[in-house]
């Protein structure tokens, strides 16, 4: 029994690395190669997008270049099929020398030069999925002092090809490794996705101990029923998974798709809106260099960042299920302020929902709400005010909800961020075609 031995050992081993180090007190912003780009290795036949220097070069370039940075989007993440077949002579990982000619500390210093930080990908096991060099139990430490010497600042620690006893070792080791080096390395862990996900296989209090973001369930791929699957997975396990999340430990949904080729123009501002309620890191894999303008405002939309990076770090929960295929998710956040989101699984036209603040828990008293898609604001809202609204197939309404005494004492609402002090204006529209009162 497989694990029940892990649960001996993790009785006996002591877990003490606690991964406390400041880092990722909001959940992570950036790109990563994966989801667009997979294991391109063809760079004769395909140069532009080969899994190379030149790619995060070029992603570096447009992060830093067209507004990304200053919203927090600020890693910058090689994934799998970076690495040459054969370690070096001393037993140290290496890039594939065709394709990172300039090698990782070079690639570092540049995306270091733009305000940004870089991103590695290694896998506990004998082989990373793709079948190049693993991290074995014996290679965690030389590893980890590998990356901390090319200046890295983000390590995602996939699990092929390794069986759970050494995930237990291993995750607990590289954690301490990466601490050992004294350089700040963010630890995305993919152990909870080779063990289920799920208790009693995994213990989300040691993996917030030793994690700073987990993987929990199967890989994004580029479609709705992709994010739909991903979306009914974490809120059938909320229970399990909500409380696990906070300042400098998160779940980790995967990749946000927004600019490829699988979802509407609706289904990217779901995806956006259930990734702010999820406390999810928004971690692109898209191509920065052809995204449309929607996608642009939509992923670049502050006030669905501000949510996602609130403070409090409390990870939202899906609170109903109607049986007219409407759900309703909700997320606490700072200043007393809160958001919703009304999801439509229908697939005919936009419903008309009616509700009201009062059957969604609110306590009494006067809200204003502001529309994120739409930029409209709702006033004069009572928690017992019937409103209706109306929400397109696969689509969302996305309400960020503040006591209307708030709003009289400043026009504009602060949000502290670590990165950013983001100021937002809410402007005193009449409520927009999605809304009426
Ligand atoms: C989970 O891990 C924590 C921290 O290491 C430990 O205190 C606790 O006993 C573990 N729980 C279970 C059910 O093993």
């Amino acid at each position: 029994m497989e694990s029940l031995a892990v649960t001996a050992l993790l009785a006996l081993i002591s877990l003490t690395a606690a991964l406390d180090n400041g880092l990722l007190k909001t959940p992570p912003m950036g790109w990563m190669a994966w989801e667009r780009f997979r294991c391109d290795i063809d760079c004769k036949d395909d140069p532009e997008n080969c899994i190379s220097e030149d790619l995060f070069k070029r992603m570096a370039e447009r992060l830093a270049e067209d507004g990304w940075k200053e919203l927090g989007y600020e890693y910058v993440i090689i994934d799998d099929c970076w690495m040459s077949l054969l370690r070096d002579e001393q037993g140290r990982l290496q890039p594939e020398p065709s394709r990172f000619p300039g090698g990782i500390a070079q690639l570092a210093r540049y995306i270091h030069d733009r305000g940004l930080k870089l991103g590695i990908y290694a896998d506990m096991g004998t082989y990373t999925c793709m079948g190049f060099p693993g991290t074995t139990l014996e290679k965690i430490e030389i590893d980890a002092q590998t990356f901390a010497s090319w200046g890295i600042d983000y390590l995602k620690f996939d699990g092929c090809y390794s069986n759970p006893v050494e995930q237990l070792l291993g995750y607990n080791m590289m954690s301490k490794a990466l601490i050992a080096t004294g350089r700040p390395i963010a630890y995305s862990c993919s152990w909870p996705v080779y063990v289920g996900g799920l208790p009693p296989n995994v213990n989300y209090t040691l993996l917030g101990d030793i994690c700073h973001l987990w993987r929990n369930y199967y890989d994004i791929q580029d479609s709705w029923d992709s994010v739909q699957d991903i979306i009914n997975w974490f809120s059938n396990n909320q229970d399990d998974l909500q409380p696990a999340a906070g300042p400098g430990r998160w779940n980790d949904p995967d990749m946000l798709i927004i600019g490829n080729f699988g979802l509407s123009v609706e289904q990217a501002r779901s995806q956006m809106a259930l990734w702010a309620i999820m406390a999810a890191p928004l971690i692109m894999s898209n191509d920065l260099r052809n995204l449309d303008n929607s996608a642009r405002a939509i992923l670049q939309n502050r006030v669905a960042i501000a949510i996602n990076q609130d403070p409090m770090g409390i990870q939202g929960r899906r609170l109903l299920q109607e049986k007219s295929h409407i759900e309703v998710y909700w997320r606490p956040l700072s200043h007393s302020a809160s958001t919703l989101v009304f999801l439509s699984r229908r697939t005919d036209m936009p419903y008309l929902y009616h509700t009201s603040l009062a059957k969604l828990n609110y306590e009494a008293g006067n809200y204003e709400a502001y529309d994120v898609f739409t930029g409209s604001t709702v006033t004069g809202l009572n928690a017992n005010t019937e409103f209706t609204l109306s929400i397109n197939p696969s689509g969302v309404v996305m309400w960020y909800i503040y006591p209307e005494q708030q709003s009289k004492d400043t026009e504009t609402l602060y949000y502290h961020q670590h990165k950013t002090a983001s100021q937002f204006t809410f402007h005193r529209a009449k409520p927009g075609h999605h809304t009426v009162l």
